[in-house]
């Protein structure tokens, strides 16, 4: 049995956990930035760079702490080496980095995204390869058949905004404070999801990309019309993302070869209305259905620990001079969504 240390700190979560090969998470410490960033209705890149300096390294001697173990006893160091906001991946890379050189172990440069993609089975040890993913987050709106550690086919992704970044500007339009997605869940059960008529961008569609800019406008136009109920808009937008999440997925299970269970996973799935419309997708469609609890939706260390432990067992070490990457596709052979922006 291994014993991982995973860093995350892509984007406004410091986050250092330990977790064994097979699956026991002995510790995992977690600081936000909601305080800082919620001045300015975002996060703020350099303010979190600052944060994640601070919080890395007490992060690490907590988590430590909390299991009782030393550095000694662990077999690898895992982090974050992207994508995110540079600034704060390198912050967790180059502290992964010194604390594998000073106590002479393995280093693991984990993706970020891979983090979330093999979570669910941190989760769930009995899920198995292959299985189709529902990536949500703040940055990444994706479909993906998820054939094996470091093995991923992307079949879709958004043309332009992520659903957990719709979640987060709709927020902001009304005025529901930060961070986002929950204040919108939250403002969404008080409201009428029939209230507001609002768009299905790409419903219906051939590929099973996304898109969300759209409904991003049609929120500001509702809004701005001053006859709604800010519930209201929220449940009426709540539920276009729901149904987009729907149509688009069930596209994705039709080329999704092999797959026997549908999985959720990232910031957005820790959704109740996301994640119950899907489970009943699954079961409509003969799959099984996975989503890791909510504290392992949105970004931790423990998922970052785990994908360096799934990699640790299949030999996966990463030089000391591996970098940190703003940009990095789980799916480098993934061609660009047509329509897509430079986010894609
Ligand atoms: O995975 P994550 O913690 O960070 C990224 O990798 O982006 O996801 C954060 C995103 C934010 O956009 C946040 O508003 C959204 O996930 N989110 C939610 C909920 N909780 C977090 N969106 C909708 N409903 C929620 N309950
Ligand atoms: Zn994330």
């Amino acid at each position: 049995m291994a014993l991982i240390l995973g860093i995350e700190s892509s984007c406004d979560e410091t986050a250092a956990a330990l977790v064994t090969s097979d699956g026991k998470v002995l510790a995992h410490r977690l600081a936000g930035q909601e305080e800082a960033h919620r001045p300015f209705g975002g996060v703020v890149p350099e303010l979190a760079a600052r944060a994640h300096v601070e919080m890395a390294t007490p992060l690490v001697e907590g988590a430590l702490a909390d299991a009782g173990v030393t550095l000694a006893d662990v077999d690898a160091i895992a982090a974050t080496a992207g994508p995110g906001l540079i600034g704060g991946v390198m912050v967790g890379l180059i502290t992964g980095k010194a604390l594998a050189h000073a106590a002479n172990k393995p280093l693991i440069a984990v993706n970020h995204l891979e983090g979330h993609a093999l979570s669910p089975r941190l989760a769930d040890r009995s899920l198995a390869f292959p299985y189709l993913l529902l990536l949500v987050s703040g940055g990444h709106c994706q479909l993906l058949l998820v054939r094996g550690v470091g093995d991923y086919r992307r079949l879709a992704t958004t043309i332009d905004d992520a659903a957990g970044e719709a979640f987060d500007k709709t927020a902001k339009l009304l005025g529901l404070g930060f961070p986002g997605g929950p204040a919108v869940e939250a403002a969404a059960r008080l409201g009428d999801a029939k209230a507001v008529p609002l768009p299905r961008p790409l419903a219906g569609s051939a590929e099973p990309h996304f898109s969300f800019a759209g409904l991003k406008s049609a929120v500001l136009r509702a809004r701005d019309a001053a006859i709604y109920k800010p519930e209201d808009i929220a449940a009426s937008f709540q539920q276009a993302v729901v149904d987009c999440l729907i149509d688009r997925t069930t596209r994705a299970i039709d080329i999704a070869d092999g797959a026997t269970a549908l999985v959720v996973a990232g910031g957005v799935a820790a959704n109740q209305a996301v994640r119950g419309a899907l489970s009943g997708l699954a079961e409509r469609s003969g799959l099984a259905f996975a989503a890791p609890p909510l504290w392992l939706c949105t970004d931790n260390g423990a998922m970052i620990a785990w994908a360096g432990a799934e990699r640790f067992a299949a030999g996966m070490i990463d030089d000391m001079d591996v970098p940190a990457r703003a940009r990095w596709p789980l799916d480098p052979t993934a061609e660009k969504a047509r329509g897509a922006g430079v986010k894609a």
